[in-house]
This record gives structure tokens, C-alpha cells and sequence, in this order.
């Protein structure tokens, strides 16, 4: 395996990876190795018949790409092409600002709610005339949180035509709440909707890099045109296809993630952190002026995690053992994260 040096003597809780591929995909990559001084079918057709029936949607209506930031660099390319602006919420995923940029467009983020939740009114008042995109993350990254179909029917009702909305479901598979849409469901009867999932997060395939969105048709047919040829390698396709067919261990995995991210959160309350639930494979902790400090702390013990300075820090589950050292690590670090007695006492001189 190729680890770069911080890998091989830090425990990584800072990329939302999965522990392990899925059972039977590494036997399948194995026994296709033969095959690969060949190019890869170049529109992942089966794979694509596989995700169609999958999403139960046409394959006219389905693109596969080099993971979901590859297809969310190529909507942005076709949607912004000659500029405009891109709004999401903030924090999110980081990417958003930098592929917005790279499209040309202008990136607007959009602060979330005080409890980490995506600002719906926040997000529509946002919009002008020069938005191209609005990208909405749900699950929501990092704070885990989710728009549930009363506000996110009412989002897609209130923005204007002029805007394609890009639902961001990387997570999608974390979530049981059925309150929370199904964005391909929600998207089917929608002109301007498109839906982005990913092989990187409950798959555990982020290093091979693969995805898919599902579109209207015309619009994906446009986004099957603008993708570099070759681009999704013969073993990413093999081991999506796979993994996609590992349906009961992939659900039993989703169960496990889900009660893994409950005991470590209930772990972390009992030590004094407001840590809200959770949506995803990962846990926030809204530590606000303490978040690079403690992420420091933590660094410093060997466990990498994502600090959002001034919001929070993301942890991402790791193996049970890991996970329960890391709330270990955490509660020796609750005396950085009281709250700061000199900065209350100057708010209060100055009250
Ligand atoms: C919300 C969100 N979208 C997209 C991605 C990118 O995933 P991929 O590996 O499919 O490019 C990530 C990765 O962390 C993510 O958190």
C-alpha cells in the first residue's frame, strides 16, 4: 500500500474515510490486474446500467465520474461557463470554493445556522441574478446535520430558475431519518436538481476515485460530453461494480457506522462536549475559539482531526479502538475548551 509519512504513524480522523472496502472487492481487483495494460471502457457503461437500476432511473439520466468532486468540477465548468456565483453554506465541504473558482465563477458562502445547520432563508437570500449554482450539502459536512423535505421542497420551490441546484449526498447512505429526502426521489420531477453520490465514504473506495450524479437527462447528456476520455480506471470501475452488489454488507455496515457515531457521541457528552447528532461517518464538536487548540492536542497524541477555526472540529470514525482512545484524548483536553475567562471578562468590561 502506498502511505504517505504522516499515514504511517498518525492515526488519520480528519478525511471522513471508511475503515475497509467491502467484502469480495479486493478478491475482484486481484483476479482483473491482468486486464489493466488495457484502456477502461470509457462511458463505464455496465457500471452505469448498474447505478441506473440501482437509483431506479434511466442511464440517460445517470453520469459517472472520477468521484463526486470530479462531477461537481464538471457541473460547475458547464453551469459557469463564461462566470458568475456559486453558493453553499460554510462551513462545508472545502472544496466548493476552490472547484468555483477554478470554474471562474465567485464563490459565496453562506454561514450556518448557530446550531451547524444549513440557513435555508440564509441560502435563497443569497441568490442574485448572477448565481449559477447553489450546492446544498445533505447530509451536511461537516457538522452532520440534515435539511429535511419541508425546508429543502421549500428551497427548491423559492430559488429561482435561473439557479441549478446541485444536492452534495456523500453521505447519503449515513442517514435513517425518513423525514430526510432522497435527493434522486426529490429531483426526479425537477428540471434544474441535480445529485451527486460518491464510492468514496461507505464504500471505502476513496482512493480509486469514482462517483456518480444523476441528472436530467438533456443536462447529463451535456456532462457525459465535457468528461476527459478515460477518465474512470478500469480497477475503480471493477470495484465499484462489486461493491454496489455487497448490498447486506454494505447495510450492515451503515447500521454499524450509525451506532458507532451514537456511542462516540454520548461518550464525548459525558465529558462535557455539546456534540450534536450526526448524519455522516464522523462527529462535530462545536468548540468555536478552541477548535485549533484542541485539534492541536490532538495532533500532538497522534490523532489527526479537521479543525474549522472559530466553528469546531470534525472527527471521522475510525475502528472502535481508535475511536474510544480518541475520547480519551478529548477529555484531557476539556480544560482548553472551557470557555476563554478573559475573553468573558472583557465582553463584560465593555457590556
Ligand atoms: C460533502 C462531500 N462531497 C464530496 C466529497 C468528495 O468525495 P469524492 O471522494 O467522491 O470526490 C466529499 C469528501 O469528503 C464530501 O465530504
Amino acid at each position: 500500500m502506498v502511505l504517505t509519512a504522516i499515514d504511517s504513524w498518525v492515526v488519520r480522523m480528519d478525511r471522513n474515510e471508511c475503515a475497509a472496502l467491502l467484502p469480495g472487492v479486493g478478491d475482484v481487483l486481484r483476479a482483473d490486474a491482468d486486464g489493466w495494460h488495457r484502456y477502461p471502457d470509457s462511458s463505464a457503461s455496465v457500471l452505469t446500467e448498474m447505478l441506473a437500476a440501482h437509483t431506479r432511473l434511466h442511464p440517460d439520466a445517470m453520469v459517472v465520474g472520477a468521484g463526486s468532486a470530479e462531477l461537481l468540477a464538471r457541473v460547475l465548468r458547464v453551469a459557469c461557463a463564461g462566470g458568475g456565483e456559486v453558493v453553499f453554506a460554510d462551513p462545508s465541504f472545502e472544496a466548493y470554493a476552490m472547484l468555483a473558482r477554478q470554474a471562474g465563477a465567485e464563490p459565496v458562502a453562506v454561514p450556518t445556522t448557530a446550531e451547524g445547520v444549513t440557513d435555508v432563508e440564509g441560502m435563497l437570500a443569497a441568490v442574485t441574478p448572477a448565481t449559477r449554482v447553489m450546492i446544498v450539502c445533505n447530509p451536511h459536512n461537516p457538522t452532520g446535520s440534515v435539511i429535511r423535505r419541508p425546508e429543502l421542497e421549500y428551497l427548491l420551490a423559492e430559488v429561482g430558475s435561473h439557479v441549478m441546484v446541485v444536492l452534495d449526498e456523500a453521505y447519503r447512505e449515513l442517514t435513517f431519518d425518513p423525514d430526510v429526502p432522497d435527493g434522486i426521489e426529490l429531483a426526479r420531477s425537477r428540471s434544474g436538481v441535480v445529485v451527486t453520490r460518491t464510492f468514496s465514504k461507505v464504500h471505502g473506495l476513496a482512493g480509486l476515485r469514482v462517483g456518480y450524479l444523476a441528472a436530467p437527462p438533456p443536462l447529463a447528456e451535456v456532462l457525459r460530453h465535457a468528461a476527459v476520455p478515460y477518465q474512470i480506471s478500469a480497477p475503480a470501475q471493477a470495484a465499484a461494480m462489486a461493491s454496489l452488489r455487497q448490498e447486506a454488507a454494505l447495510a450492515a455496515r451503515c447500521a454499524w457506522i450509525a451506532g458507532e457515531r451514537e456511542r462516540m457521541r454520548a461518550a464525548l457528552r459525558e465529558h462535557g462536549f455539546q456534540t450534536p447528532h450526526s448524519h455522516g461517518n464522523f462527529v462535530w464538536i462545536p468548540l468555536r475559539h478552541t477548535a485549533e487548540a484542541f485539534a492541536q492536542h490532538c495532533v500532538a497524541r497522534g490523532f489527526v482531526i479537521r479543525s474549522y477555526p472559530g466553528a469546531g472540529v470534525r472527527v471521522s470514525l475510525g475502528t472502535p479502538a481508535e475511536n474510544t482512545d480518541f475520547v480519551q484524548i478529548a477529555a484531557q483536553a476539556r480544560r482548553l475548551t472551557r470557555p476563554d475567562r478573559r475573553v468573558h471578562q472583557q465582553d463584560a468590561k465593555s457590556a
